[in-house]
């Protein structure tokens, strides 16, 4: 046991990690390792309130996202790092705060209204997908988490989460605290079509990708479009390859950088080629440290193992205490 605080977030097993994963919430997460006590959880059951219809995906994703989180420097020695379906309490806490939830709490939900009106493909109108706060409010009540890094998307949950917590306490006696967000000032990466970086829009550079694939994919990315002589002046603010200088570059680096395209020094190609290089150096250590998880897969298996055992004792408890208060138990 630590007297530090508790940060838990729980991470969507999307598969392979990306450069918008990594610069928007991995990143923070390495930076508040050492401060908590950190849980550090892969949401299978989320996932599968989305993509029930095609689940086959979600355990291959989940082990490809566990081996590049620890390949990044989530240290298993400090952070408990687990699967959300091998903790069996979370269904049962879920199932005790659904009592109390309003229904209306859950439809007027900013996110849930949103997604149902976007994902139109795939038919959201369950009782899984409407409750997804509460499953949420669950992974954190389980653990009685301090603090929740998330990004300005999550926020309705974690609000919903305090509100699930002020009535739990007011029917049963004080019991759980409320959480706060940890609000991580979120770096938005672009793709290579200038979209957001996201796998499904085919447009991501993987953590895992080698040098000659980040430079191809790169290479295809749209500059300045006025630009078409290497001698013409550019416009590094309107050019979708200097995003990336800017997550990668600091100070007078990215003075020079930006100052050789204005006064048209620097040919687009050769631009690209310098950031790919940037951008896979910083993968080096990464990637090895990927391939050595790779060929020992039983010790990526057991800091899973682990990580259950852990947090499965502490959410037993957690339950044990829940049946009191209420006083089914
Ligand atoms: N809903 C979060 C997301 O989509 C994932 C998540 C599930 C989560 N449970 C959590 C985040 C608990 C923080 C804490 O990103």
């Amino acid at each position: 046991m630590t007297d530090k605080k508790i940060m838990l977030t729980g991470f969507r097993p999307t598969g392979r990690l990306h450069l918008g994963h990594l610069h928007g919430n991995i990143m923070n997460m390495l930076k508040y390792q050492e401060q908590y006590e950190n849980y550090f959880f892969l949401v299978d059951w989320h996932a599968l309130s989305t993509e029930y219809q095609n689940p086959q995906n979600i355990k291959n994703n989940l082990i490809e996202c566990a081996i590049d989180l620890i390949a990044m420097g989530i240290d298993p020695e400090i952070t408990h790092l687990y699967r959300q379906s091998d903790i069996v309490e979370i269904p049962e806490l879920t199932l005790y705060l659904s009592m109390i939830t309003p229904l209306s709490w859950l439809e007027r939900c900013p996110t849930y209204k949103e997604q149902v009106k976007e994902l139109k493909a795939k038919d959201l109108s369950t009782l899984g997908f409407l409750s997804y706060p509460i499953l949420m409010a669950a992974d954190i009540l389980i653990i009685n988490a301090d603090f929740v890094p998330v990004g300005e998307d999550q926020l309705p949950h974690l609000e919903m989460t305090r509100e699930i917590v002020r009535r739990f306490n007011g029917f049963y006696g004080q019991y759980f605290k409320e959480p706060k967000e940890l609000l991580s000032k979120a770096t938005r990466v672009i793709g290579t079509d200038g979209k957001k970086m996201s796998k499904s829009y085919g447009n991501a550079i993987f953590l895992s990708d080698d040098f000659e694939t980040i430079k191809t994919k790169i290479r295809q990315m749209i500059t300045d479009p006025a630009r078409i002589h290497v001698s013409d002046p550019g416009h590094p603010d309107v050019c979708n390859v200097f995003s990336f200088y800017k997550l990668y570059y600091q100070n007078e680096d990215i003075t020079d950088v930006e100052n050789r395209c204005k006064n048209g020094k620097i040919g687009c190609i050769k631009c690209k080629d310098e950031i790919s290089k940037v951008i896979c150096d910083s993968l080096k250590d990464f990637q090895k440290k990927r391939k050595i998880l790779e060929n020992d897969m039983n010790y990526v298996y057991k800091v899973l193992e682990d990580g259950k055992n852990y947090v499965r004792s502490v959410s037993l408890k957690t339950i044990r205490e829940v049946r009191e208060k209420i006083g089914i138990d």
